[in-house]
């Protein structure tokens, strides 16, 4: 009772942009099981190249920290292992670091030596893809005199200000299509 046939349509696109937003919540064990160490002679860089960085995304470094720790710095500081001048100091051995802005992050370990013998970890985090492109047609500027590229052909015919209206409509209709396609699968 209560499950009304809207509540399981915003369920069910609930659920697609869930999984259209897999990434979003990624937690990167730094190291994976070997974890943040200068056992083993672990090879950071190898493991950022094997895995992607998104915005949203956070680092997970596990360690021991009564002989290790986390200090994100500067490019240069990274370059040369200087720890002197971090821009965040983590010490509690199990520190989530959250990715929330595009670029680069350098962080090492500021216990002397440990950065020179490879403890020092570069990530590079991607922008998230805009959900709102894939989902929802774009309102078309009102004006009408540009379809855009990916409309147009349908209408190609018909002027601007009737195409606009028409390509929205087919859009809307075709968001329809895929949710009760979605429905169908999952009763
Ligand atoms: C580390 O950086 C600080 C300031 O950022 C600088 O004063 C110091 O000389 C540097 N140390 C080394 C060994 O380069």
């Amino acid at each position: 009772m209560g499950f009304s046939r809207e509540n399981v349509y915003l369920v069910i696109v609930l659920m697609v942009m869930g999984m259209l937003r897999k990434s979003v919540a990624s937690v990167h064990k730094v190291g994976g099981s070997a974890g943040w160490t200068i056992m083993g002679n672990f090879d950071y860089k190898k493991w950022t190249s094997s895995d992607t960085f998104t915005t949203g995304d956070s680092l997970l470094f596990v360690y021991n920290s009564q002989f290790h720790n986390v200090k994100q710095v500067s490019r240069l500081d990274f370059l040369s292992c200087n720890a002197t001048s971090a821009v965040a100091t983590y010490t509690s051995g199990s520190d989530t670091v959250a990715l929330t802005t595009p670029g680069h992050y350098y962080f090492l370990c500021g216990f002397p030596g440990h950065c020179q013998a490879g403890q020092k970890l570069h990530v590079l985090v991607a922008a998230s893809p805009s959900l709102s492109p894939d989902l929802s047609p774009t309102p078309s500027p009102s004006t009408g005199s540009s379809p855009s590229p990916a409309t147009a052909s349908e209408d190609s015919a018909q002027n601007g200000a009737v195409s606009m209206p028409l390509s929205m409509a087919l859009a809307s209709a075709m968001s329809g299509v895929v949710v009760l396609l979605v429905a169908l699968v999952l009763y």
